[in-house]
């Protein structure tokens, strides 16, 4: 069969923001312009889609924003293309403005999106996007390296003050389903405790036995990172200063962050990850997510990608507890 040529491209960015997310959408833009393609962007993700709300884009419409966290296109979650009706209008839609190829930046709910956009016709590629880099196939995700840098930023400043009035301090970071951000900042703030959806027993005496305990060996602060999955950090930190008698607060980091100007590593993997998906949709590729993996930059099937289970880095966890 002749491969479709594809001559308009589409993107949206989709789900969760991700600073990095408009390096991508640049990389897009200018390399297929550089390729003689016409773009459009599709505002809001499947949602801006769905009420037609696209804009064409040239060069300049991506000047400035490779340094600004969010997500230029805007996001949103949009239950309507979770449909069979839903998506058969946004390819309908897709077609209508004559968009042939479309790159989708966001986690694995916006992939099953991209898959039923393949599906129907309009050649799709997924990067993926989400500070929690929980997304099996690829090793790296737009946005986590900035998210880790931000909260290990706060969880530092965090410590001062926790040092200072020698208390036990409970802070939660993103990461819902995932607990990849608690255990890098575990390892990188040098945390006492890490606490993962993925991991945690929720044997809250055995954390106070241990709080005790290091107090007994002079230990000035007590610093526990507890991924939002495990939640409930303010009443934590209460029972935890009943049991111990030392004071204990609860900082819980929320979206900030998913903000803040990408770091430099964001922005190149980004950017090389949007030009390899117009490339790919050039080359007639369709229903393809791009991953990082052992130092290489592949494509994987998106049904295949969404069938991969990832966990934990029993290592990484390993050496965050005898470090901690
Ligand atoms: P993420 O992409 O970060 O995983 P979500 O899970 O919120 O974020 O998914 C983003 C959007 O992708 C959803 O709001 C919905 O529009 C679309 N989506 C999710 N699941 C499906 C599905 N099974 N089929 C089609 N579209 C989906
Ligand atoms: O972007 C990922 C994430 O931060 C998850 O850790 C969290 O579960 C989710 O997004 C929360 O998103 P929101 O508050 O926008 O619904």
């Amino acid at each position: 069969m002749a491969q479709k040529e594809v001559k308009t491209i589409g993107v949206l960015t989709s789900g969760g923001d991700a600073p990095g997310m408009n390096a991508a959408i640049r990389a897009v833009v200018r390399t297929a312009i550089a390729k003689g393609l016409k773009v459009k962007g599709v505002m809001r993700g499947y949602a801006g889609l769905l009420q037609e709300e696209i804009v064409d884009m040239n060069s300049s419409s991506v000047s400035e924003c490779i340094n600004k966290g969010g997500t230029i296109l805007y996001t949103a979650r949009c239950t309507e293309f979770t449909t069979a009706e839903g998506q058969k209008k946004g390819a309908e839609i897709c077609k209508k403005h004559g968009i042939d190829g479309m790159v989708v930046i966001g986690g694995d709910g916006s992939f099953k999106g991209a898959g039923k956009l393949s599906a129907l016709g309009i050649n799709t590629i997924g990067i993926p996007g989400t500070i929690d880099l929980d997304i099996a196939c690829s090793e790296y995700t737009i946005g986590f390296d900035t998210a880790v840098n931000t909260a290990m930023n706060a969880i530092d400043k965090i410590r001062d003050t926790s040092t200072s009035h020698e208390r036990c301090s409970i802070i939660e970071v993103m990461g819902r389903k995932a607990g990849y951000i608690a255990l890098w900042c575990g390892i990188g703030n040098g945390a006492e405790e890490i606490l993962l959806p993925e991991r945690y027993d929720g044997d809250e005496q055995q954390i106070i036995n241990r709080i005790i305990d290091a107090r007994k060996r002079g230990k000035k602060h007590y610093i526990i990172i507890n991924a939002e999955g495990i939640g409930h950090s303010t009443s934590m930190a209460r029972r935890i200063e009943a049991a111990t008698g030392i004071e204990t607060r609860a900082t819980i980091l929320g979206h900030m962050q998913r903000g803040g100007s990408p770091t430099c590593k964001d922005r190149v993997y980004a950017s090389i990850m949007g030009a390899k998906a117009v490339e790919l949709l050039t080359e007639g590729a369709s229903n393809r997510v791009i991953a990082y993996k052992n130092g290489q930059y592949i494509d994987i099937d998106i049904q295949e990608a969404l069938m991969m289970k990832k966990d934990i880095d029993e290592e990484q966890y390993y050496i965050s507890k005898i470090l901690g």
